[in-house]
Formats: structure tokens, sequence, C-alpha cells
């Protein structure tokens, strides 16, 4: 066999493994070997290229592949599961950026025509995917304000640098690609893309940053696939296409939840309109306060009781504990079910993912559309560390989460929040269930809550 038909069959072993990759993310119980998959195809892709191209700078790639690897994997391993999104955010944009970067130096090689086209389009987009990630982790690390920001004629900023890359792009496009004034061109073009990748994200409220990450990272998969072509390999142009593809797929769903179109969600705020991440502040109202005994009786005598986590729950880490109490009322002879949010958490799955890591049973785990009308029969709702989710404000015009749909914990006979003070969720609004009467608040850490009504209840 010749050396390229080696090639092309390990190319098509990776790009089977991204397949399967994808195939086993779709569901807690196959992710973990779906990453694994993923991780083979892509050290069989990197293995194939170093093995069979002919590298000038081989020494250097290494380097560079050493010094990329010893950044990342401590990182990896130290992030907690509630700072993923910004994680994701950095290596989308890393990968943005490495794209953009590529393209601008094969620029003069490509010989104009369509791969000079497909050069610049990956100039733009990854230099847009670049910029655009880093203020979504800087917005998601709260290092800058996770509000909206409109700066004075935002859209004509936006627009004039939008057309202004075009413009220089079709002037590099028209010289040539070969010649000096087009590398000018093209830096320009790369300049007015990072801007137009910032100003396209600040005016995104916090709640709806992980729409614009996954969106984002269709934009770098684009970008990959693109790249493909101009270098001439079919594995690149097969993993840009399926994350674009994904990503964009990703990027509907999570607006879909969110119950906004996704043009909302991008220009709401330079419409004037309100999207997440906005800020009031909680009322100075009187609650109902229980202590972990009173919420043991009232779990262990009822017939049936309904788990709402949240992100509080991911923060607390309390999946084993919550695991143990369902245990334990099971036992009672207690209908025990979980409401799961499509949005709940800060990730897509969040809540699967955390109540999987306690071996929580499968088919305890009910959707918003199946638990909703199940709340009305319900003696006692557990909202852990969950207040978007359950707040009725999404049921009024006006406010950030107008339009999500929401569980309709309300009417259930008692509704038991599990938070460590009256501050709000992540859009920044009050919950006007935290003051119904038929509403009992237990302070503290989620967990730390959770470990004294599981005591409690063994002594009952
Ligand atoms: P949030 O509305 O953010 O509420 C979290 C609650 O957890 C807060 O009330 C907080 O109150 C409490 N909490 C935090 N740490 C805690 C701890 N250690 N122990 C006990 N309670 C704790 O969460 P949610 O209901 O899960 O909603 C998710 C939000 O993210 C929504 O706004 C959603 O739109 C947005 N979002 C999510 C996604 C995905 S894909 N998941 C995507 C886009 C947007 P205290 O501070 O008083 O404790």
């Amino acid at each position: 066999m010749s050396k390229q038909t080696w090639v092309d069959l390990a190319y098509l072993v990776a790009a089977i493994c991204f397949i399967l990759a994808l195939k086993g993310l779709s569901s807690p119980k196959s992710a973990r070997n779906g990453n694994l998959i993923g991780a083979a195809g892509a050290v069989i892709a990197v293995v194939t290229v170093l093995v069979s191209a002919d590298l000038k700078h081989l020494p250097l790639i290494l380097v560079a592949i050493a010094a990329g690897t010893a950044a990342a994997v401590p990182t990896s391993r130290r992030v907690q599961m509630t700072a993923m999104p910004q994680l994701v955010a950095l290596f989308n944009g890393v990968g943005g950026g490495a794209a953009a970067i590529v393209a601008f130096l094969e620029l003069k090689s490509t010989g104009g025509g369509f791969p000079l086209i497909a050069s610049l389009f990956t100039v733009v987009v990854g230099s847009i995917s670049f910029s655009g990630s880093v203020v979504t982790f800087l917005k998601l690390q709260e290092v800058m304000t996770t509000r909206p920001v409109v700066l004075p004629i935002h859209p004509v900023l936006f627009g004039g640098a939008a057309l202004g890359a075009v413009v220089l792009a079709v002037v590099a496009f028209a010289k040539g690609g070969a010649v000096d004034a087009a590398t000018y061109a093209a830096v320009g073009v790369a300049v007015l893309a990072l801007a137009v990748g910032v100003l396209f994200v600040l005016p995104v409220g916090g709640a709806d940053v992980p729409i614009v990450i996954s969106l984002l990272n269709a934009f770098t998969g684009l970008t990959v696939a693109a790249s493909g072509y101009v270098l001439d390999n079919v594995l690149l142009l097969i993993a840009g296409t399926l994350v674009g593809a994904s990503g964009t797929i990703l990027t509907r769903l999570m607006a879909t939840a969110m119950g906004r179109p996704i043009t909302s969600t991008l220009f709401g705020a330079l419409r004037g309109g309100s999207t997440g991440g906005s800020t009031t502040a909680g009322a100075d109202r009187p609650v109902r306060s229980a202590t972990p005994d009173d919420v043991a009786i009232l779990l262990a005598y009822a017939t049936k009781v309904i788990i709402v986590p949240g992100y509080g729950l991911a923060v607390a880490q309390a999946q084993h504990t919550v695991r143990e109490l369902a245990d334990l009322l099971a036992a009672r002879d207690v209908e025990v079910l979980y409401g799961i949010h499509p949005v709940a958490g800060r990730m897509p799955g969040h809540m699967n993912v955390l109540l999987a890591e306690a071996n929580v049973p499968y088919d305890q785990l009910k959707e918003m559309d199946e638990v909703n009308p199940q709340f009305a029969t319900t003696d006692v709702v557990l909202v852990i560390g969950a207040n978007d989710v359950v707040n009725p404000a999404a049921r009024q015009p006006g406010t950030p989460i107008s339009g999500m749909p929401i569980l309709d914990v309300d009417q259930a006979q008692n509704v038991i929040f599990l938070k460590r003070s009256m501050r709000p969720g992540f859009a920044g609004i009050d919950n006007e269930l935290l003051y119904q009467p038929n509403t009992t608040l237990l302070f503290g850490d989620a967990k730390d809550s959770l470990t004294k009504v599981v005591s409690a209840l063994k002594n009952l």
C-alpha cells in the first residue's frame, strides 16, 4: 500500500472516532467513553500528520505541542464543574485564533481563487471567534460585568467594523493575496474582525453567554473546515464540519430552552429590550424559614416529593447527599422524582451529569414537559440551589427571563427552597415564589442543609 493510502485510512479511522464521540456525548451514560474515543481520534490525526507530512520545523512543532499540553492538562484537571463554560470558551477561542493565524500565513500560497476566499473567510471568522470567546470568558469568570454592555453608537461601530472587514477582504482578494498590499489589507481584516467579535459579545447578558459560547464554537468549526479546504486536508474538513453542525444545533436547542429566538438573545440589548444578566435588588419582605427538622418531618410524611436541582446544587457539590436523601425517602415509600429544567445550572445537561455522578437512577429524572403536569399532585417540592428555572417572573412580559418555560413548582402543596440568602439567581431578578404562603426557606449551603435533613430523617 502506498503511503498516501495509509494516511487516508488513518484519517478515515480518526473521522469515525469523531462521529462516534459525538454519538457517545449525547447521553450521560456514554459520555465518558465518547470523550475517550474523540481523544483517540485526535491522537491518531496528530500522529498521522507528524509521521507522514514533510515537516520543516519538527522540533519547534514538538515544543509547541509540549507547551500547549503543559498549559492545558493542569487547567483541565483543576477546573471546577461550574467553571466548565469558561474553560470551553477559552479553548474554543484558542482554536478559532489558531485557524485564523494558519489561514493568514497561507494567504500567499493559495494562488487566488476559491482557496483565497476560504483563507480570508477563516481570518475573519476565526478572529471573531477568538476575541468573542475572550470576552465571554471574562464575563463568565466575572472579571468584567456580566450585564449587557452597550457602547454609545454600538450598532454603528459593529456594522462599520463588519463592513470594513468585508471591504478589506475584497481588496485582499482583488490583489491576489501575493503582494504586500494584500497582506496589509488582510491585517486590517483581522483587526476589524477582532473588533467585531468584541462588539458582538459585549451586549449579551450573563445568563445568555453560554448560548454565545456555543455559537462561537460553531464559528470555530466553520473556520477549521475552511482551513481543511485551504490545506487540502480532508480530516480537518470533516472535524470542522462536525463541530460547526453540532455547535449550531446546540445553539438552537439552548435558545429554544430559554424561550427566545437567537436574534433576540444576541441583539436584544441593542434594540433596547431586556436580556439575561440585568439586575434588580431583592425586596426586603418577610419570608417563612424552617429548620432541617421541620423539613425532614414534612418530607417523611409526604406521598410524593419532586426534587428540583439547580446551579447551587453544583456549587455545593451536594449530589451524593441528595441521592442519600432520596434513598431514605424511597425506603419510607415516598415517591421521589427529579424535575430537570433544560437550562438549570450553567451548561447543557449540567444537572444530568451531576446526578449521574451520584448514580441517581436515570428513570427518576423527568424532563420539564413530563414533570410539569405532576406538580399539582405533589406534596413537597424541594428546590435545591435553583432559582431562575422556577421563577414565575418568566410568565410576565418585560423581565430578563420573559418567555422562558419554567418548572411549575408553585402548583405543589409545599415548596421548600434550599439556598444561602435572598440573593437572586443568575438573571438577577427577584423571585416572587419565595414570598408565597406555601413556600418555606431552609437557609444555608445546600450540602450542609441536606446533611442535616438526612440525619434528622434517620432519627424519625
Ligand atoms: P440560578 O437561577 O443561577 O440560581 C442558583 C441559586 O443557587 C441561587 O438562588 C443561589 O442563591 C443558590 N446557590 C448558589 N450556591 C449555593 C449553595 N452553595 N448552596 C445552596 N444554594 C446555592 O440557577 P438555575 O435556577 O439553575 O438557573 C440557571 C441560570 O443559568 C438561568 O438563568 C439560565 O437561563 C442560565 N443559563 C443556563 C444555561 C445552561 S445551558 N444551563 C445556558 C444559558 C443560560 P444563594 O446565593 O442565595 O445561595
